[in-house]
């Protein structure tokens, strides 16, 4: 992880100078030039400050013989910041010591943005390179302004929740069996209680969606609990993270196509690691439940059948007319444990359907919830964050549509309205706990790189769900 603090310049590679509003932003050892002195040099390369754009130039007397200049264009805010700080991050990949005064902008939680935007933007996922181009950036020092130290760590605290989550849904699915990512919630933190029930545990508990996904698949299914109880902690929270290693959508399978990117499909549960970890390091007094049941989707001759009915851990049973919705699934479960804990708002996130991402595109999610004051909650927390997430309608009058012919309901409702036929399906499991469902199909994984977003897993949703936790503490 970049180390990020704040300094003095003296031993730095290189200057990263903002430009603000035409104007650079200097600070102590960090000489701003005078832009009017330069004019030929930026016209020649068609520096104009506008937001993220980048040029390297010498500076006349510095401390050092490099520069960079970024600009953050007229008008700013956080989520503009984070973006261009980024920006500078994948531009200045190849020093190991940086410093800035970018934060010096007036701005709330500046720092914070910059340094968010800094780790992200110099993330890549190299485990699998022999000769990884892997971002040289080592140190950035903020120069000048008052003590952001706090600041600057929280941010470095969530960073490395998001970088969890990439790391996660970026590693191969022959990689990350259920037992593996178990493991792995299982040494998030020491302030986080964690029960795995194993293949024995999950069908004497009852979790019968866990048990009908995994039928098809060799390596075992785990349900992962993870607690969290600070003392003076006043609410709880339950996130429920689907966690599918693996998609291929089993005997309803999926073409080709459509099954390239499917070790995705635990992006939900590694956002909630990711959260975990966060916000027990961060000592947000409020306790988190994070629930993932991990199974992959595959299609071995135990596998379930098109027209079985499975029952789920609240006594429910399902149809499964599609194999290959299968989120809802193993949801069922993780959410009707959530509700029996009762605490005061259940947030799943889910790979759910790609329905959502055809409604709303790659880079937004979609917001489901049991009430206005959760959707306002989780809605806020998410705009807090920078993700965008845009609430979609539960629609009671739906619901004749996941009616079954010999079980409670089923599990496809057909083609149109599909991430909110699944919604409602989740709703069945939830009791009356308030509630709000994230179906981040789209924004868990990016076709591109660019800005802080890596291209693979973006670990999306982290950043919302530490918010909501912050928002209850
Ligand atoms: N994991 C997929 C949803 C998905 C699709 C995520 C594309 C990311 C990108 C989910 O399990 C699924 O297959 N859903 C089906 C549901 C259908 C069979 C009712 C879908 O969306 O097609
Ligand atoms: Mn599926
Ligand atoms: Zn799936």
């Amino acid at each position: 992880m970049i180390d990020i603090r704040t300094g003095d310049a003296a031993a730095s590679e290189l200057l990263v100078i903002p430009v603000y509003a035409g104007r650079m932003i200097g600070a102590d050892g960090i000489d701003a030039p005078d832009l009017e002195s330069m004019t030929q040099v930026l016209d020649a390369h068609d520096f104009t400050g506008k937001h993220a754009q980048t040029l390297f130039i010498q500076t006349p007397e510095g401390p050092t013989p490099e520069a960079l200049l970024v600009g953050l264009g007229d008008e700013l805010d956080a989520e503009m910041l984070r973006r261009a700080a980024a920006g500078a991050a994948r531009a200045a990949k190849g020093y190991a010591s940086v410093a800035t005064a970018m934060h010096l902008v007036d701005i709330d939680g500046a720092a914070g943005a910059v340094a968010l935007g800094t780790i992200l933007g110099s993330y890549s996922f190299d485990e699998y390179k022999s000769d990884p181009k892997t971002s040289k950036l080592a140190e950035l020092v903020l120069v000048g302004g008052d003590q952001s130290a706090a600041e600057i760590a929280s941010a470095v605290t969530l960073a490395g929740g998001v970088v969890l989550a990439r790391d996660l849904v970026n590693r191969p699915a022959a990689d990350t069996p259920p037992a593996a990512l178990a493991d792995i919630a299982s040494g998030l933190s020491t302030d986080v209680d964690v029960k795995v029930y194993d293949e024995s545990e999950i069908v004497e508990a009852g979790f019968g969606g866990l048990v009908a996904v995994n039928l098809g698949a060799d390596r075992p299914a785990r349900m992962v609990v993870m607690r969290y109880s600070p003392e003076d902690a006043d609410k709880t929270v339950a996130f429920v993270g689907k966690g599918i290693v693996f998609d291929s959508g089993g005997l309803s399978i999926k073409p080709a196509s459509g099954m390239e990117t499917m070790k995705t499909d635990m992006a939900g549960a590694a956002a909630v690691m990711g959260a975990v970890k966060v916000i027990a390091e961060l000592g947000l007094k409020v306790n988190v439940i994070g629930i993932t049941p991990l199974t992959e989707n595959l299609t071995g001759g135990s596998a379930q059948k098109p027209g079985d009915v499975m029952r789920a851990y609240n006594g429910k049973t399902i149809e499964v007319l599609n194999t290959d919705a299968e989120g809802r699934l193993v949801l069922a479960d993780g959410l009707a444990l959530a509700a029996e804990n009762e605490p005061d708002l259940i947030v799943d996130i889910a790979t759910l359907t790609g329905a959502c991402k055809v409604a709303l595109g790659p880079s937004i999610g979609g917001l489901f919830a049991s009430d206005d004051e959760a959707a306002e909650l989780v809605g806020g927390a998410a705009l807090a964050a920078g993700e965008k997430m845009w609430r979609m309608p539960l629609e009671a009058e739906y619901k004749p549509l996941i009616e079954s012919d010999i079980a409670d309901m089923k599990n496809t409702a057909g083609r149109w309205g599909g991430a909110i036929t699944a919604a409602l399906i989740l709703s069945e499991f939830v009791g009356d706990t308030p509630w709000v469902h994230l179906d981040v199909a789209g924004p868990a994984r990016a076709e591109k790189g660019e800005h802080y977003i890596s291209k693979g897993g973006t670990g999306f949703g982290v950043r919302t769900l530490v918010e909501i936790a912050r928002a209850l503490a």
